[in-house]
């Protein structure tokens, strides 16, 4: 428990910190990666440069030092980060170096505010918050280990299948290369890879783009312009290939309920939202497949999409092209703004959305369903990065 002297000078040198909390992540990395050079590999250096990363830390301290006697209110977004912590293989001996290195970014960025009682109290504040996420953390990995099929750590996977989806996104079957059971998933969620390009090892996070409960994982990969990893998946890993994978997690994840559901994404964003389609339309709820591509060329899972609305009457598809090619006329073309969404939309309001895509699209739909009466709880999201603001 948080002493009500360090609570008190938390309190008192909040509005400093939050002023220039981006300034303390900003110091606090590089001198991170300076003095412990062993952590750099489990941070996407893209979001490092992007600045992304260093925001949603910024706003993760603030949040909690904000709510130090009403942690609950936190509940979603400490879960996000142990998800993302689960996921990357985050260990309880590196919260020591992250605390040190915070407070010495404290220290550096205030000056002579951050006295040593100062340092002392976010010393104390930041050992109960990584005493919570440690305690979480292990949870969930031994929460892992013990499902069928599960494990702690990594487990390497054999690359059994490519398929091109589209003319940038392609999708790679993964099966145990042990032949052991492997640990179903809930729909929506994510793993991590972990591979050694070139000498050099890096993490990236892929949603499982298949249904859960079938003897293989799918991830569906965009191809980025120069992208480190999806360039050397697309290029280089090959059908036979062995793949390190962290257990699938993320809460990103279809709920249970019976209302009407909107599946709503744009580009290489379609693929949580596949998972969650077969289990939403067996369970016997309404769907609505709203999905965003540049056009044919780029539109991926088409035909896949269009084959379940042989079975399942339920399911309504909506497919626009932003940027239509010649061979696409007579397509539907354009984007999903508010007209759009308020022609498209059941005009019973009570639906779960969940929406992924760029941010410029998530931003532009989330405003959208907000002014159409959807409520902020039932529009759920996720960012292809770190957690960043989408609503005005
Ligand atoms: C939960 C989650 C789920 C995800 N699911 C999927 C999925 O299903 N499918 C999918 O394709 N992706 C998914 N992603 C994204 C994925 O993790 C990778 O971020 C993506 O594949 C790009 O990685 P990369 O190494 O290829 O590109 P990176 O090398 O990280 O680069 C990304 C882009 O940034 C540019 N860039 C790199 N460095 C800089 C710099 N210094 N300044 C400016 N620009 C720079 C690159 O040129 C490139 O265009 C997911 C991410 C998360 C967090
Ligand atoms: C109290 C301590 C910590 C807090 C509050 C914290 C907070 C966060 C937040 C908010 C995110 C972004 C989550 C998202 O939006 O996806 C994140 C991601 C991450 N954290 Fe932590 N974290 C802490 C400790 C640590 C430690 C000890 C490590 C290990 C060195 C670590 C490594 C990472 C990594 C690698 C990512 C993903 C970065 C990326 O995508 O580039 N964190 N953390």
């Amino acid at each position: 428990m948080l002493s009500q002297a360090s609570k008190d000078i938390i309190a008192a040198t909040l509005p400093a910190v939050k002023a220039c909390a981006t300034d303390i992540t900003g110091v606090f990395y590089p001198l991170m990666f300076e003095r412990y050079p062993e952590v750099k590999a489990f941070f996407n250096q893209t979001h490092q440069a992007q600045g992304t990363q260093r925001q949603a830390l910024a706003n993760a301290v603030v949040a909690y030092a904000a709510n130090l006697d009403r942690l609950e209110v936190l509940g979603d977004a400490v879960s996000l980060i142990v998800q993302k912590h689960v996921s990357l293989g985050i260990q309880p001996e590196h919260y020591p170096i992250v605390g040190e290195c915070l407070l010495a970014a404290i220290r550096e960025v205030l000056g002579e505010a951050a006295t040593d009682q100062v340092l002392g109290a976010w010393g104390e504040a930041y050992g109960q918050l990584a005493e919570l996420l440690i305690g979480a953390e292990e949870a969930q990995y031994a929460g892992n280990a013990a499902r069928p099929g599960g494990w702690r750590g990594e487990r390497t996977f054999k690359v059994v299948r490519r398929e091109r989806e589209s003319e940038v996104i392609e999708s790679f079957y993964l099966q145990p290369a042990d032949g052991g059971e492997l640990a179903t998933f809930k729909p929506g969620q994510y793993i991590c890879l972990v591979l050694d390009i070139d000498g050099q090892q890096v993490r990236r996070n892929y949603s499982l783009s298949c249904r859960p409960g079938l003897d293989y994982y799918r991830i569906s990969v965009k191809r980025e312009p120069s992208g480190l990893v999806s360039g050397y998946l697309h290029d280089r890993v090959l059908v036979g290939d062995e793949l390190l994978l962290s257990a699938p997690a993320g809460d990103f994840v279809l709920n249970d309920a019976e209302r009407p559901l909107v599946l709503l994404s744009a580009g290489v964003g379609i693929t949580p939202t596949l998972s969650m389609l077969r289990p939403a339309l067996e369970s016997g709820r309404v769907v609505h497949f709203l999905h965003g591509a540049l056009n044919s060329r780029h539109q991926a899972f088409g035909a896949d999409v269009a084959a379940l609305q042989q079975g399942y009457p339920a399911l309504q598809v909506q497919v626009l092209y932003s940027e239509p090619l010649a061979e696409d006329a007579g397509q539907p073309q354009g984007l999903f703004d508010q007209a759009r969404l308020a022609a498209l939309l059941p005009a019973e309001r009570d639906l779960d959305v969940y929406l992924l895509g760029p941010k410029a699209f998530m931003q532009s739909c989330h405003a959208s369903l907000r002014s159409l009466g959807v409520a902020a709880e039932r529009i759920r999201y996720e960012f292809f990065g770190p957690l960043e603001v989408i609503e005005g």
